[in-house]
């Protein structure tokens, strides 16, 4: 039997997690700045190293964050997707969730490569193309929860926040 919402744990995770989320994708500045540093060849200062630790400190909490999330999910389960909505579209859901996790540890990891380890190429895919990808993933997945809340009108967007569904 797959619960009727998530559970309190779960939707903490999911909210605190999003706002880490959107403050690493929104403020990369200070990370950014170091990078740029490195990559000229010009000195780094500790003031320089403090702020790019910003960045690296959140994204390795979200990493952390996204393996206890990733268990609970394993030992909790999850609601399933209402019946309301076509096959295809739950697949879609489905699929979306599945590379919004698969991103939550592989955008750390490729920072960690880039940031502790040297390795360029893992630097040029965080900052590019799975950053788009990220974006892209969060704007559908935000647009299928409106389109629950006002066009299926199901309670998706309850059993992920108050949870109290019928
Ligand atoms: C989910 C977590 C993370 C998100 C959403 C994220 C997001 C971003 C964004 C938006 C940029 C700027 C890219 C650009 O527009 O040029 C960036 C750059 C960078 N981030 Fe992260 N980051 C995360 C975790 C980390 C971690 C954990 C580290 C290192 C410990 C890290 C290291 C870097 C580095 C080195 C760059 C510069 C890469 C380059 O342009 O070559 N990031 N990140
Ligand atoms: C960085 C931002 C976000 C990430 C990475 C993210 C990730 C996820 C993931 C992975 C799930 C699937 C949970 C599971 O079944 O195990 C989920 C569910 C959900 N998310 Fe997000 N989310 C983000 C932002 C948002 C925002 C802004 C909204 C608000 C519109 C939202 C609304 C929901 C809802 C309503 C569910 C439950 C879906 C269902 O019951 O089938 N999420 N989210």
């Amino acid at each position: 039997m797959s619960p009727l919402r998530y559970s309190v744990p779960q939707r903490i995770l999911h909210w605190g997690m999003a706002l880490l989320i959107f403050f690493n994708l929104l403020f990369p500045g200070g990370m950014e700045h170091w990078n740029s540093l490195v990559r000229r060849g010009e000195t780094v200062t500790p003031e320089d190293v403090a702020s790019a630790n910003i960045h690296a400190y959140v994204g390795i909490a979200i990493l952390a964050l996204a393996v206890v999330r990733i268990i609970l999910r394993l030992v909790q389960g999850a609601p399933e997707p209402p019946v309301e909505e076509p096959a295809a579209l739950r697949l879609l859901a489905k699929v979306t969730h599945g590379l919004l996790y698969v991103f939550l540890l592989a955008m750390p990891l490729g920072g960690i490569a880039a940031y502790y380890f040297g390795v360029e190429i893992a630097g040029e895919l965080h900052g590019g193309v799975m950053k788009l990808v990220l974006w892209l993933l969060i704007v559908a997945h935000v647009a299928g929860a409106l389109v629950h809340q006002f066009y299926w009108k199901t309670n998706v967007l309850a059993r992920m926040t108050h949870g109290r569904v019928a």
